[in-house]
């Protein structure tokens, strides 16, 4: 019996209250620090999951620990409807990152890919969004649908069809499936799970070209290579990228739950009877959330 079997059947090493949906070690951090872990025996580990890619300055680091023990000390949590002066700050730190200008928080990379999806298809007024086989884009329900892979969506019924899939780096393929009914292309520079595949620079040069010819808005998933993962900021700036709408979350919090969509303050495309997207979210209630956004996890 291998170990992910043997969690099934022993409810997640006997933590039986939680549903055993994660194959976990036989280990129990008691603290952590910088890249180590440390079992309550005082055993140290090298970390080498980085809290799934999430800690990428490593464990409690001290800047954003000072940090957030200020802001714990002032207010944790009071909702959108107030201005706060970090939440702008942050926003303007991580427009100017990816070279945009609006910012959308949210709680979670699939939270961040759902509302990019949603932004997308109000925008454009379509409804197809192409995206790549081998894919990964979150486990709710718009995001599973957009993930390239059959074994996140098995067992949960119909999906939304308006995703199409082609094969990742497949220029040919993406031309043939792209229409003017096409709302965005949305693929990750570096697909993480399901193994590692990289963009090729002539393939994604081109991706964007057809997203202008097509009217459609490109898409960057940088929840897994964003905030400096691989060296610049996001990862679609190796290569020259210009993307309409850019997601992140992961390293964003290091450690605390946050997720962001970051899009341009203005998309002309000639093709689009609507406005400039600016408008798009402008009124109230256009997207929402309650939570998201914490002083706390930004500080
Ligand atoms: C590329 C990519 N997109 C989306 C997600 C979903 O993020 P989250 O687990 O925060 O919802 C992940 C998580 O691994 C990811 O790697």
């Amino acid at each position: 019996m291998d170990r992910d079997e043997r969690i099934c059947q022993e409810g997640g090493l006997n933590l039986s209250n939680l549903f055993p949906t994660y194959a976990r070690w036989e280990v129990e951090p008691e603290k952590a620090e910088g890249s180590y872990l440390f079992d309550k025996s005082g055993k140290r580990y090298l970390d080498f999951t980085s809290g799934i890619g999430v800690c990428n300055l490593g464990h409690r680091p001290a800047a954003v620990q000072k940090s957030i023990n200020e802001q714990l000390n002032k207010f944790w949590h009071v909702s959108n409807l107030f201005i706060q002066d970090q939440q702008e700050t942050a926003a303007k730190a991580l427009s100017e990152a990816a070279g945009m200008d609006l910012v959308f928080f949210a709680n979670s990379g699939a939270e961040a890919n759902e509302a990019a999806i949603k932004l997308a298809r109000k925008a454009s007024g379509r409804e197809k969004i192409i995206t790549f086989q081998q894919s990964f884009h979150g486990r709710t329900f718009a995001t599973m649908a957009a993930t390239g892979q059959d074994k996140i969506k098995n067992g949960y019924g119909s999906m939304l069809e308006t995703f199409k899939y082609v094969p990742f780096n497949d220029l040919n393929a993406l031309k043939d499936e792209m229409d003017s009914e096409t709302a965005a292309v949305m693929l990750e520079i570096v697909q993480g799970e399901g193994g590692i595949h990289i963009g090729d620079q002539e393939f994604l040069a081109e991706t964007e070209k057809l997203c202008k010819e097509y009217g459609a808005l490109l898409i960057v998933d940088e929840i897994q290579t964003g905030i400096g993962r691989t060296g610049k900021a996001f990862a679609f700036q190796h290569f020259g990228l210009a993307p309409d709408i850019v997601t992140a979350a992961k390293g964003l919090g290091s450690g605390l739950p946050i997720g962001a969509v970051v899009g341009k303050k203005n998309i002309r495309r000639s093709v689009w009877t609507r406005k400039p997207w600016i408008n798009i979210w402008r009124k109230p209630d256009q997207h929402f959330c309650c939570y998201c956004y914490n002083e706390d996890n930004i500080s």
